[in-house]
């Protein structure tokens, strides 16, 4: 019987609850399925890939299906070379689907043979991103419920940075260095 490996690309920054359920969703109806976080030189992210990939690695350790990979360049190109038939992502809300009906549809075109497949998160996540985490955590909000514990302490750690750097900085990015502009990012 033909074995289904999937990815999962996307940015994780930070992974979130939402993004766990996903992928153990996932892990549910795929053979395979690597967690695939994108190296964007262009982003300016909060956290760097490699602490991207020990949270999501220490996040999936209970998958025996799931592993944990960076790629750079186009997903469909990174999909030909671990030979991934699926490209799954997550859809939350209508919001949404726009964007990931075009990124699907240009998928296709550039790669006819990558089936792009759409899960929902349970509804409890059904609000939540990577920026709002990020923005709320910045702010001094409360993160519980919508990350991983280890992602929360990464948070915590990031912002004990920001604060030992003076008042008033958000949350300092990938660099570790607080800057005194934020930019802003998407989800
Ligand atoms: O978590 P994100 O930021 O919504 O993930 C977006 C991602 C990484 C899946 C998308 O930006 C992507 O596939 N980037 C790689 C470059 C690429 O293939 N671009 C063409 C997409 S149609």
């Amino acid at each position: 019987m033909k074995r289904i490996k999937a990815i999962y690309p996307g940015s994780f920054d930070p992974p979130t609850n939402g993004h766990l359920d996903l992928i153990e969703r996932g892990s549910k109806i795929f053979d395979e399925l690597v967690v695939s976080i994108l190296r964007n030189p262009e982003k300016d992210p909060l956290f760097s890939v490699a602490d991207r990939r020990k949270m999501l690695e220490a996040m999936t350790e209970s998958f025996d299906n799931v592993s944990v990979d960076t790629f750079d360049g186009l997903t469909v190109d990174y999909a030909l070379r671990v030979e991934a038939s699926v490209l799954l992502r997550g859809i939350r809300a209508i919001s949404d689907y726009e964007y990931e009906l075009q990124m699907a549809l240009m998928n296709r075109k550039l790669q006819p043979g990558l089936e792009t497949v759409f899960m929902m998160p349970a509804e409890k996540y059904s609000y939540l991103s990577s920026r709002l985490v990020r923005e709320v955590a910045q702010l001094g909000g409360s993160i519980d419920c919508l990350v991983p514990e280890l992602v929360a302490q990464k948070l915590r750690e990031k912002m004990d940075v920001a604060h030992k750097f003076g008042s008033g900085q958000s949350v300092s990015p990938a660099s570790s260095a607080p800057k005194s502009k934020s930019k802003k990012k998407k989800a």
